[in-house]
């Protein structure tokens, strides 16, 4: 999908749908002035929706109506944007979402938004980027596997934004840019989550990294059994050691031009392709679902794949620990003690808390090659963590208050939000094993994310360290206007928000 910014008059160019977005209405306002030229156009045909009441510009509120000639467009559709004074980012980019999919589900291939609404809080640039990123993001299906249905949805092909000739069209045009690198990239992340366990065993997930790598210019690293027991990764290869499909680890290099010797900001993401519990293995029901498990490291590929189309001016790395959790007669079992790359034991009370097993490897990983300035793991992580927070934010844990701060300001930005949850000395206590350094589990099911992260912290040591559980956030069942049901490609536009500001950040 191609989104451009213009200031050509959506009263006189041709489009298959108009989309023009209203913020709210009050009870004794009728028409507001700025549309005075489009209710001549149409006759009267809006100030007569407006009294009627049949439509108040309430947020995600929608009314088509046919110019039927009065107008080159084939259809007007009023979006409603909710109050003003709360209009922010996220009101535009659900617009931008309802746009895409009212066209779509009228087969437009040409839809036009009228950017006529007065901007208090959001600047030019910031309203064209969460526009183009909700039609971008509202456009994504996962069709793939399904054969064309007649009746189906068709495909919005272009989104032109048409502002009025007074804007700033440069800053404009720069920030439907970046909306259209950032949802894309999302969505790269939301295939790799979709796809099916049987489609993307950890060596796919590999392939689809470095096809990524390639395309957009990153350098990337494969490596592969051999080289995971050269390095003596014994966690990540207990955990794929059940399935006949071996693990890998993945590291992507974003290298910009200037501040080459920067220490890099390194993402780690938990890539469990396929999570059964292993030998715990987990109750059937919606056990299907965990074939999202590996959304932390579709997040760092669609990361690491926007840091080198926008050019961030910092060295990034992304790495991905992937592997598949099954239940065999070579998996790891309950009891087992297995030594991670950094020699710190690690005791097997239960295989299905497998991601901090495999993310044991992948952070010590990127401490070790990269020296990084900071780590940010990302991972659906644990089930306590969707009880706690809901689908209505991620977890948040960090060794470093300043780390922790700006990756929540960056969700808040994004309205992916992260929110903080302690990491007690108590919480690191429970996960001390009698046998071995740490064990994978806590205080049964006392304050799973907080002892889940305390695992992790021991392997991120003294390294500026955040933690991000997307348990509940990585897919969805409630569809929303940018965001169809399925994975939700969650921490991409946050991660590269926390990277806008990275200059400024003092860990
Ligand atoms: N991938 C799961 C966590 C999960 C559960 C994510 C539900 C999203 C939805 C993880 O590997 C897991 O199974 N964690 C266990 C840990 C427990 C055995 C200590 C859990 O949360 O039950
Ligand atoms: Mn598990
Ligand atoms: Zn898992």
């Amino acid at each position: 999908m191609l989104v451009i910014a213009d200031a050509r008059d959506p009263l006189t160019t041709g489009t298959d749908l108009l989309v023009i977005p209203v913020t709210a209405i009050g009870d004794k306002q009728r028409l507001p002035a700025r549309l005075a030229g489009l209710d001549r156009t149409l006759e009267g045909g809006l100030g007569a929706a407006i009294a009627s009441g049949d439509f108040r510009g309430k947020r995600d509120q929608k009314l088509l109506l046919y110019p039927n000639g009065a107008l080159p467009a084939k259809r007007v559709l009023l979006l409603g944007l909710g109050d003003e004074a709360a209009l922010d980012a996220d009101a535009l980019r659900r617009a931008g979402g309802s746009a895409v999919r009212e066209g779509a589900a009228r087969k437009a291939e040409k839809v036009t938004v009228a950017m006529i609404v007065r901007r208090r809080r959001v600047g030019i640039g910031a309203a064209a980027q969460a526009l183009a990123e909700g039609a971008i993001l509202g456009g994504y299906r996962f069709d793939a596997y399904k054969q064309a249905a007649e009746d189906g949805p068709g495909e919005v092909t272009r989104v032109q934004l048409s502002f009025d000739k007074s804007a700033d069209l440069r800053r404009a045009r720069a920030g439907a840019k970046r909306g259209t690198i950032l949802a894309d990239s999302q969505n790269v992340a939301r295939d790799l989550s979709n796809a099916p366990g049987n489609a993307l065993p950890p060596a796919q997930l590999a392939r689809e990294a470095q096809k990524v790598a390639k395309a957009v210019g990153l350098r990337v690293r494969v490596l592969g059994v051999p080289e995971l027991r050269k390095r003596k990764m014994g966690a990540i290869l207990a955990v794929g050691g059940g399935s006949s499909r071996p693990p890998r680890l993945v590291a992507l290099e974003h290298q910009p031009k200037r501040r080459k010797n920067a220490a890099p900001l390194c993402l780690v993401g938990k890539g469990v392709t396929f999570d059964s519990g292993g030998i715990s293995i987990k109750p059937s029901g919606a056990m299907d679902e965990m074939k999202h498990d590996m959304s932390g490291a579709a997040a760092v590929v669609g990361a690491l794949r926007a840091c080198a189309l926008l050019d961030v001016p910092y060295p990034v790395v992304g790495v991905i620990g992937a592997a598949e959790n099954l239940p065999s007669a070579t998996a790891y079992r309950p009891g087992d003690i297995v030594t991670s790359a950094s020699g710190k034991t690690i005791e097997v009370l239960n295989t299905d808390a497998e991601g901090r097993v495999v993310l044991a490897d992948a952070i010590h990983y990127a401490k070790t090659e990269y020296n990084p300035c900071a780590i940010v793991d990302i991972a659906t992580l644990t089930g306590a963590c969707v009880i706690a927070l809901g689908r209505w934010a991620s977890g948040l844990f960090a060794n470093n208050s300043t780390l922790s701060d700006q990756l929540r300001h960056a969700g808040a930005a994004t309205s992916e939000l992260a929110w903080p949850l302690p990491l007690f000395e108590g919480h690191k206590k429970a996960v001390k094993s009698s046998v071995a350094d740490v064990k994978n589990t806590g205080a049964g099911r006392e304050a799973g994310s907080s002892t889940a992260a305390a695992f992790l912290a021991a392997f991120a040591g003294d390294t500026p360290w955040a933690h991000l559980d997307i348990a509940g956030t990585a897919w969805t069942t409630h569809p929303s206007p940018y965001q169809p049901r399925g994975a939700t490609g969650v921490g991409v536009r946050m991660l590269l928000e926390l990277l806008a500001d990275w200059k400024n950040v003092k860990l």
